[in-house]
């Protein structure tokens, strides 16, 4: 149930029946001080203004016009431009009544779209960096919660699995001699950097490395068992790192560049004859009006090189023919960081020139901000180089274990690893996803670890706390069929919480803004905190009074569990 979007149709059908046309849709907003009322317009003035009324003449109407139903209790116009809306606790607690016994916390599924969201996307031989963290998760928090929705999520792990940079790895192992490479990532790393060194100052070197290019390409056996190898390498290692991380990328979801090569020919001759795509001094390219060089000329887009080989915009072009024609996408979203803007934009203004997708395909590009070190410097080692996401991972579980360890509690040196785990990656995960995805932010290891604040600890440890007093009332929670009464402010408000948390889903769903859920998450805690210090549960003045008070910290937990669940995080028991 979404109560912003019940009261934005009930006052958009009365601005129809009335006759009132208006272009913006009112904007309903929850109120931060409940005594003026639960929710409120926030575009009063700007609605009244275009149809040439007073606010208050326009709210008069409004006012007037509200079918007097169970959802509101009353309702008030407050200058300049107010209205506020009270909520019956009747139907507040069976709203909350239906949600305890809805395994879905009440959230219906909606009509199911194919939806590609493509995120993560590291590239092969080279072990994952920081820069990779942000799209991985924040990624994987819309899959999950387009998942829970019902959609049909395809998950697209593009990586760089394809080009030059193979046929100078093969050509380097050649070279050297190195027959078993059966060997770590970041020695694989390390054989790349050296042959793209040798690849930059030594022409023959360069001349072989494009042979064994051309030869993988055209299926050499050899070859691409060295390329399969290098591939699985990286990926095995990869997906250590998603399972740490608790996201929910597995091998099915690769869907690399190397998947759309054998397309690559024809979708430049294609081009061509469409006459979308020219050649000019051996290169083929594509022109686009809608982008401007420093000259003011229509940019090139590069599609395939003079020496044959195509490009990254290429393989994008054939990708998105792909994801409609083969997985009958409705939606693709990306994360990658804004710096792809441009090359995504070209990618779908040629595919949409040649037909390959239609002009109503939903196409999203959620781009995000860097992480930076407190010195808003980027995140990087003090000799420049980045950071491993290796690295990072296992600097967060080591300060956590000091963290739980200072805290001097009682846990068994396998409790003590499980946490620091769970805690340690949580707080990384949770920093990220609270921050608005579009901005850089500053990455502190103490804000984030701390258990105050909007933080993973801060949260987890609101959970185990609600389900310590859940389980110390010894009720059994299942079938508690005692209705929810609503009295306190403290209750009313916790109760609106509860119910706002579908909203909070249908927003991620549509704007992948993890961010809110943190925020959200977050209120919630603080909510429950008020009710629980002003509601006493375990010593309430009647069983009927207790009952209802343990649905709604049942709630809470379960909303609060769902949440992190969509965050990809775990609660743990005790903490
Ligand atoms: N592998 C690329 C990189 O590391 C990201 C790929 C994003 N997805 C895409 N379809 N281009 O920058």
């Amino acid at each position: 149930m979404n109560l912003k979007e019940i009261i934005k149709k009930d006052i958009q059908k009365i601005l129809v029946n009335i006759n009132l046309k208006s272009t913006c849709d009112p904007i309903i907003k929850l109120n931060k001080k409940i005594n003026l009322g639960h929710y409120q317009i926030n575009n009063l003035i700007k609605i009244s203004n275009e149809l040439n009324l007073t606010t208050s003449d326009l709210a008069n109407k409004i006012i007037s016009n509200i079918k007097n139903n169970n959802i509101y209790k009353k309702i008030t116009f407050s200058k300049p431009g107010f209205i506020n809306f009270f909520i019956c606790k009747k139907f507040l607690s069976q709203e909350l009544e239906k949600i305890f016994f809805s395994s879905r916390l009440g959230i219906q599924r909606v009509k199911p779209k194919n939806i590609v969201v493509d995120y993560s996307s590291p590239n092969v031989a080279k072990e994952m960096h920081v820069g990779h963290l942000r799209s991985t998760i924040i990624g994987d928090v819309t899959v999950r919660v387009l998942n829970f929705l019902g959609h049909n999520v395809i998950k697209a792990n593009h990586i760089g699995d394809w080009g030059t940079q193979f046929g100078m790895l093969i050509a380097y192992l050649k070279e050297k001699n190195i027959k078993n490479i059966d060997v770590s990532l970041s020695k694989l790393e390390h054989f790349y950097c050296k042959a793209k060194k040798k690849y930059d100052i030594d022409q023959s070197f360069a001349e072989k490395s494009r042979k064994y290019v051309s030869k993988l390409q055209k299926g050499d056996q050899h070859c691409y068992r060295i390329w399969r190898k290098i591939v699985s390498i990286t990926m095995s290692e990869n997906y250590k790192i998603y399972k740490k991380l608790n996201v929910t990328l597995n091998n099915h979801d690769t869907m690399g560049e190397s998947l759309y090569s054998n397309m690559l020919p024809n979708i430049v001759q294609d081009l061509k004859n469409k006459k979308i795509a020219i050649e000019k001094n051996g290169s083929t390219i594509v022109f686009l009006k809608e982008f401007k060089n420093r000259l003011g000329e229509s940019m090139g887009v590069v599609i395939q090189k003079k020496d044959q080989g195509f490009l990254y915009s290429t393989t994008d072009i054939a990708c998105l023919k792909y994801r409609y024609e083969k997985l009958h996408a409705d939606r693709i979203i990306y994360y990658t960081d804004f710096r792809q803007y441009q090359h995504l934009m070209q990618a779908w203004i040629i595919a949409k020139k040649a037909h390959y997708i239609p002009e109503n395909l939903l196409f999203e590009h959620h781009t995000f901000g860097m992480m930076l070190l407190k010195n808003k410097r980027p995140f990087k080692t003090r000799d420049g180089n980045t950071i491993k996401l290796s690295t990072l991972i296992n600097e967060a579980v080591e300060k956590a274990r000091q963290l739980i360890k200072s805290k001097k509690t009682t846990f068994s040196k396998k409790q003590l690893i499980n946490l620091s785990n769970i805690i340690g990656i949580s707080s990384i995960k949770y920093a990220d996803l609270s921050k608005n995805r579009n901005t850089d932010y500053i990455f502190d290891w103490n804000k984030m670890l701390s258990f105050e604040g909007n933080t993973a600890p801060y949260i987890q440890y609101a959970y185990t706390r609600i389900t310590s007093v859940i389980k110390k009332s010894s009720i059994p929670t299942k079938n508690i069929k005692e209705k929810i009464i609503l009295k306190t402010e403290n209750e009313i408000n916790l109760t609106i919480k509860i119910l706002e948390f579908e909203e909070i889903i249908t927003s991620i769903a549509q704007k992948g803004t993890p961010h809110i859920m943190c925020q959200y998450l977050y209120e919630l805690a603080t909510c429950f905190s008020h009710f629980y210090e002003n509601c006493s549960i375990l010593f309430a003045k009647t069983i009927k009074i207790q009952k209802s008070r343990l649905k709604i910290s049942i709630l809470t937990a379960k909303t609060l569990k769902k949440g992190l669940n969509m965050l990809g995080i775990k609660t743990v028991k005790k903490m």
